[in-house]
């Protein structure tokens, strides 16, 4: 067992020109390219560099004009609307093309940006294949981000236009979009021409004369617009991930690697064929939903489904068994904090029972790590093979799965198991040396890397380079630490950096400490990821006040809370900020935050020799140990 992956997974490696090559058939170009790999630009790979084709036309015309028009593309399924709809392929095109002629009508050409803020709803997947169909660069935005979050990436991405709604469904709360959507627009020194919005009914958006357009007025006087050829290096779109700093990185991706990559996925590591019911339980503003709720599953002539929901509470733990009877789902894609919180509500599983999941054949988790707990309940529950995979916003698919549709291999609980074809995964030490399996190291990726992985910030020609490539020439920093066991499977441990995944979302400590100093009485802060039965990590804040400052210890505390919710949003999940008299450092200055994350996390970890104030750590024990 493990002997087809690994012939195929060396051919990758030793012949990746011969190997992408043949990958790349599955895709129409209407230039087929005759460099597949181009490393005349080292470090900076591009693949497909002459090849021209448009993303759309492979997810969408393409399916239609081969006979699948009657197809299902897109289910959607909202309990919080109480709505559920279909488009077959043939309608799909319908929406898309003429989306993409209102987008044209607005000015937007090839190479502009367009912002997408929206809820999980259908138009959110006909706007960025729209932007895709006439080569414009689409950016989403997760929509429990608030109004500065949203205000950074307009600034940044220089949008022509933004795509939002009146508002999003939190199970039972309406989430107004357009205040935020207005107040970023005002804190922006860009300024967008447009805005289409989509009125739902549970709330009305007030609109800006001139400059707002209603979706679905716009959609009634539209016209089809052509999908427009463009170069396979070309960015299909911008998404913005929590780096290391307090800004967030917008990572680029090209058109012609992301869907040739997309595209042998889905047969090769998902094992779902054209025609099946492929749903990912994410939300679009995320890198699983651009790529497995929208281009993946269409790119490969499959249904998707877009569901407007919670795992847990719309209405009860049984969510994900009803919508995968309901549409005889085949693969189903989520995050363990998805089934932390089903097995939280239904230990047992009694709901599984009230459904029909015969259809169901594989389980796929990402987004944080699987622990063993909640694989081994997933796999007693379901009684199918549950794949742990892991990857990044960065790369856009699966660096390291168990290849279903390749060769299954034996599940080691704790392990994503081997790399996937495309990526030469390499456990190093500090020094860049590589480590013997078994030792513990950061996990890089020796370039170069697999097609669809990003090699551009948006808008920082050297960041990416500078970002990645420059902790050991020759590799990619992943930013996650692990270890390789003798059999070649991997294990990732978690972020060495300043990264914290809070119920499968990505974010920064820094981007939090930032927001928490902006607070006039706050000195320093320190903001660390501290494990969580059910998110995986939450933050928590750690705020020196300045001398002098006399008010409240515990009401400055509170508005700290309240102000990460305003201007970061509720997903970060802050709950608890701790006024402290110091924060423990080393000699030069720096913070002992994995220090304090050991304690809170009842962790033993020697204190550092480099510690210049023992008395601050020791003074910070007990704040750390109490949850
Ligand atoms: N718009 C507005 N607000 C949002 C939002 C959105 N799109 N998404 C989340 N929020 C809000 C939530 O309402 C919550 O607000 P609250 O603090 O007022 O309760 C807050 O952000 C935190 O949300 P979340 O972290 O999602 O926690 P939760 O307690 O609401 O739900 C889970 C917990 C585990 C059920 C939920 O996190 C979940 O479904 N996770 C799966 C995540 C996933 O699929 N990730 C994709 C990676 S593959
Ligand atoms: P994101 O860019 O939001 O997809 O987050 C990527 C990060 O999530 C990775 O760098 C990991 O830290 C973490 N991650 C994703 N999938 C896994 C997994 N299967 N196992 C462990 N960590 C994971």
């Amino acid at each position: 067992m493990g002997e087809i992956y690994r012939d195929v997974w060396r051919r990758s490696i030793e012949d990746p020109e011969g190997f992408w090559g043949e990958a790349a058939r599955g895709i129409d170009w209407y230039r087929e390219p005759t460099t597949v790999l181009d490393r005349s630009t080292a470090p900076l790979y591009q693949w497909f560099s002459d090849g021209e084709l448009n993303t759309c036309y492979n997810a969408v015309d393409r399916h239609v004009e081969r006979g699948r028009g009657e197809q299902t593309a897109l289910i959607y399924d909202s309990p919080v609307a109480g709505v559920t709809s279909r488009y077959t392929y043939a309608e799909l095109l319908d929406q898309v093309s003429r989306f993409a002629g209102v987008l044209g009508d607005l000015g937007v050409r090839k190479g502009d940006r367009v912002v997408i803020y929206l809820p999980m709803i259908p138009e959110a997947v006909i706007a960025m294949l729209a932007c895709a169909r006439i080569g414009a660069v689409h950016s989403v935005v997760f929509g429990g981000f608030a109004a500065h979050e949203l205000a950074l990436r307009v600034q940044d991405a220089t949008p022509r236009v933004v795509v939002s709604a009146s508002c999003g469904i939190e199970v039972a709360r309406v989430i107004e979009y357009k205040p935020l959507l207005d107040a970023a627009i005002e804190e922006s020194t860009h300024k967008p021409e447009h805005c289409v919005i989509v009125q739902r009914p549970q709330a009305q958006a007030s609109m800006v004369e001139g400059r707002d357009v209603d979706w679905a007025q716009a959609m009634a006087s539209a016209s089809a617009a052509p999908c427009v050829p463009v170069a396979a290096t070309d960015p299909l779109y911008v998404l913005y991930t929590s780096g290391t700093t307090g800004r967030p990185k917008g990572v680029v991706r090209d058109n012609g690697g992301h869907a040739v990559a997309l595209h042998w996925s889905m047969a090769n590591v998902y094992g779902t064929q054209p025609g099946e019911v492929f749903w990912a339980a994410s939300d679009v503003g995320w890198v699983v939903g651009h790529s497995y709720i929208v281009y993946a599953p269409l790119l490969a002539g499959c249904a998707t489904v877009l569901y407007e929901g919670k795992p847990v509470g719309t209405p009860d733990a049984g969510a994900y068994w009803r919508v995968i009877a309901d549409y005889g789902v085949t693969t189903f894609f989520t995050a363990p904090t998805g089934f932390r919180a089903v097995k939280r509500e239904d230990p047992t599983g009694s709901l599984i029972g009230s459904y029909d999941l015969s259809s169901l054949r594989y389980l796929f988790l990402a987004g944080e790590r699987l622990d063993p707990e909640t694989y081994s309940w997933a796999s007693e529950q379901l009684t199918i093979p549950v794949i742990d995979h892991w990857w990044q916003t960065e790369t856009g698919w699966p660096i390291a799965a168990n290849l279903v549709g390749l060769d299954l291999m034996p599940v080691k609980a704790g392990s994503p198991t081997v790399p996937v074809p495309g990526y030469d995964v390499r456990i190093v030490d500090e020094a860049g040396v590589e480590v013997e399996p078994g030792v513990e190291g950061l996990i890089m990726i020796k370039l170069p890397l697999a097609p669809g992985c990003t090699s551009r910030v948006w808008g920082d020609d050297h960041k990416f380079t500078e970002a990645y490539l420059s902790h050991t020439p020759g590799y990619y920093l992943t930013g996650d630490g692990g270890h390789f066991d003798e059999d070649g499977y991997l294990f990732v441990m978690g972020r060495v950096d300043d990264v914290i995944n809070v119920a499968g979302h990505r974010l920064s400590t820094g981007e939090i400490e930032e927001i928490i100093a902006s607070h006039p009485d706050v000195a320093e802060c320190a903001v660390i990821g501290v494990a969580d039965d059910l998110k995986g990590q939450v933050p928590r804040g750690l705020a020196v006040l300045k001398a002098g400052v006399t008010r409240d210890p515990a009401t400055i505390a509170d508005e700290l809370v309240a102000l990460v919710r305003e201007r970061l949003g509720a997903v970060a999940s802050l709950r608890r900020v701790d006024v402290v008299a110091a924060l423990p450092k080393t000699r030069s200055g720096k913070v002992l935050r994995k220090s304090m994350r050991a304690i809170a996390d009842g962790i033993d970890l020697p204190v550092p020799s480099t510690i210049d104030n023992v008395a601050a750590l020791d003074a910070l024990r007990p704040v750390l140990e109490s949850h």
